[in-house]
């Protein structure tokens, strides 16, 4: 099982570039595709989901063109996007049955796979509720359902956590953990909490291109010892946020506790901290000017 994406880009337009050059090889595990707005993460994600085709480059799965033959793949595809909208007069049990069907489910089978599913989201006592009235959280978990519904090789959800409230977020990673195995699945978000847990392998967008393909690990190693505590002046604090990378601030009385992300101590007095992936992921996409030492 390999989704091989080669140097991929697409334009929009006929000029501007929502992705530049990707080049990745993924195999089974959970990968955290990371990026902030408009890094191109749904532009990657909808391309794997043979929505649109590359502008340039190709995307195999098992060493298949998609875009020549969109079957192979489509047959184990599941995907949730970003902009996932439900009919809001159906109840669950509709719904999945609807989707069941486009996907070429017999009902028996369906039966059987919408019952595992509904306990898998935990939405066995909405089943028979308007999805119009279900809350963010339970719209995302019906929206993991029917991308299960062909227990896919292949899921792809697109930015599933936002507008969650804290505690459908870890129910939310605490599925998405149940779900790795013998697939591939591509969970991208701008939250690095998110992925924390659960990516066992991690990609980061910027502008379009792939800054990092990494693991938690080698990534968290890249910040090693160059994260620093350091307590600023009040007055002070704007100068600093310019000349640093800060992925941290708490106020105090006697000025800003600041988090900052650089190889040397921004000040004698500063204090080394332990890294956070959060610390890693914003030191990747951080511009090189970001890290000046006064
Ligand atoms: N349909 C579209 N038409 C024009 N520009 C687009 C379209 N979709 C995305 N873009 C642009 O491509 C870039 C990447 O967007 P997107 O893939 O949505 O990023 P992300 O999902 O990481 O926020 C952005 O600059 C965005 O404005
Ligand atoms: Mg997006």
């Amino acid at each position: 099982m390999e989704l091989t994406i080669d140097h991929v880009g697409k334009q929009y337009g006929g000029e501007r570039w929502g992705l530049r050059e990707v080049t990745l090889t993924l195999r089974p595990g959970v990968w955290g595709l990371l990026g902030p707005n408009g890094a191109g993460k749904s532009s990657l994600m909808r391309i794997l989901a043979t929505i649109t085709c590359p502008t340039t480059g190709s995307v195999r799965w098992n060493g298949e063109d998609i875009a020549r033959n969109p079957n192979p793949l489509r047959a184990v595809l599941g995907y949730l996007p970003q902009d996932f909208g439900v009919y809001p007069h159906l109840n669950a049990l509709e719904f999945l049955h609807y989707l069941a069907a486009l996907k070429g489910l017999d009902h028996r089978t369906a039966s059987r796979r919408i019952d595992e599913l509904l306990q898998v989201v935990n939405l066995v006592d909405a089943r028979k509720r308007p999805l119009g009235g279900y809350s963010g959280g339970m719209r995302q978990r019906i929206g993991i359902a029917q991308a299960l519904l062909n227990d896919p090789q292949l899921l792809i959800v697109d930015e599933p956590t936002v507008g969650l409230d804290p505690e459908e977020r870890v129910r939310f990673r605490t599925l998405l953990a149940d779900l790795a195995g013998e697939r591939i699945v591509i969970l991208s978000t701008h939250i690095v909490s998110d992925i924390e847990s659960v990516a066992s392998a991690i990609a980061i967008l910027d502008g379009g291109r792939l800054v990092a393909q990494t693991t938690p690990e080698a990534l968290l190693q890249q910040v090693e010892g160059k994260v620093w505590d350091w307590v600023v002046p009040a007055d002070e604090l704007g100068r600093v946020r310019q000349q640093h990378l800060v992925s941290g601030m708490t106020r105090r009385a006697d000025g800003t506790r600041v988090r900052v992300v650089q190889a040397r101590p921004p000040a004698p007095q500063a204090q080394r901290l332990l890294p956070t992936l959060e610390d890693a992921y914003l030191f990747a996409v951080a511009q090189p000017s970001a890290e000046v030492t006064p």
